[in-house]
């Protein structure tokens, strides 16, 4: 059994990137202003951007990806002066949120305003709205000058990119500009929370890393989980690998992998120790064992171990606790079937 360590590996090397120059960001927006498309990094993954008041920048951005056109984007903005130009009201409780915890890893879903398009929204009669803390999203944003519609850049159903070479090998010329931001610092996709259906009862869509315990000691309230009307993110089977995949408890780890053509994500050693006999057993890698560190690399790994033509990835069963939701989520949702 070859073990790897979460550092030790092309999955989780940076290739020493350095950030998108200004040049290249107002390349960018120049794209973004002519209705083309535009891949950028945020701090949870990259995103691909489009105008989000051009309607047919929206569905050239939603061709390809492949998403179905009733499927809401999330709009990027770089400052909270901007929220009025898209939502019709802003609750007290969303603005408190967004004073505490913008820029950062949540989307607020608020009522929207009239003028924005039906392209953006699915046709609903609200938007999402995030402000993004990554360097180069906040100095590509402030450039354009206006909202960015932007899906992880990822096609449709796939796992989420979190280096620029993900949207690249996705993509390929399809997106041929993709500022450099390095490796996402989060690693999953943004917290999700409705203000739109039901205001005084803020809802979350989409677990992410700012957990429902630190927003609602925030707000001072209970804070539930509901779903979306149309959201991918909120699909049983979405981030998925192309490779078989199975959540598993520890006991069953090392049954489950016989063939050494299968890979296993643990955060416990190896408890077979190195010897010819296992040789028929698969990779053993060992996860970080906090949910920050975890979620940073996880679609990592997933990509780079889905690009081995391997025969299964079993991932050991995380824990309950409420700091894991959002990647227990998205790993449930990566091997739903
Ligand atoms: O972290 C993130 O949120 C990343 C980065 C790029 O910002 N974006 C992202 O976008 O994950 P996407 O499109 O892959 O997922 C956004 C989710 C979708 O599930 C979408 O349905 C939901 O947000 N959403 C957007 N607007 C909505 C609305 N008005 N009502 C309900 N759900 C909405
Ligand atoms: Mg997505």
């Amino acid at each position: 059994m070859s073990t790897v360590l979460p550092d030790n590996n092309e999955a989780a090397q940076t290739n020493g990137s350095t950030y998108a120059s200004d040049e290249e960001i107002a390349q960018a927006a120049r794209i973004l202003e002519s209705g083309g498309l535009a891949a950028f990094p945020t701090e949870t993954v990259y995103g691909l951007g489009a105008d989000a008041a051009n309607p047919q920048a929206i569905e050239l951005l939603y061709k390809t990806k492949g998403r179905p056109a009733d499927h809401p984007s999330i709009v990027h903005l770089y400052s909270i002066e901007q929220l009025p130009l898209w939502a019709s009201r802003i609750p007290d409780d969303a603005l408190r949120l967004a004073e505490r915890f913008w820029p950062g890893p949540m989307t607020l879903i608020l009522p929207k305003r009239p003028e924005v398009s039906a392209a953006v929204t699915g046709g609903q009669n609200s938007v999402g709205i995030r402000l993004p803390s990554h360097p180069v999203a906040i100095k590509l944003l402030k450039t354009f000058g206006r909202g960015i519609a932007a899906p992880s850049a990822n096609r449709f159903g796939r796992i989420s990119p979190t280096t620029a070479q993900h949207v690249k090998d996705d993509f390929g010329a399809d997106v041929p500009v993709v500022l450099e931001g390095g490796p996402c610092q989060v690693g999953v996709e943004s917290t999700i929370i409705d203000f739109a259906s039901n205001e005084s009862e803020p809802k979350i869509l989409r677990p992410g890393m700012l957990t429902a315990e630190i927003i609602s000691d925030y707000l001072n309230k209970p804070i539930n989980f509901g779903v979306g009307a149309k959201a991918p993110g909120t699909l049983k089977k979405h981030y998925s690998p192309r490779t078989s995949s199975f959540l598993v408890p520890s006991s069953e780890l090392t049954a489950a992998c016989q063939d050494k053509n299968c890979a296993i994500l643990s955060w416990h050693a190896c408890p077979i120790p190195n010897n010819s006999s296992s040789e028929k057993q698969g990779h053993w890698i060992i996860m970080p064992d906090n949910p920050e560190d975890y979620a940073r690399r996880i679609y990592s790994w997933l990509r780079y171990l889905d690009s081995k033509q391997l025969s299964a990835i079993y991932i050991e069963q995380l824990p309950d606790s409420p700091e894991w939701a959002a990647v227990r989520d998205r790993l449930t949702r990566a091997t739903a079937r």
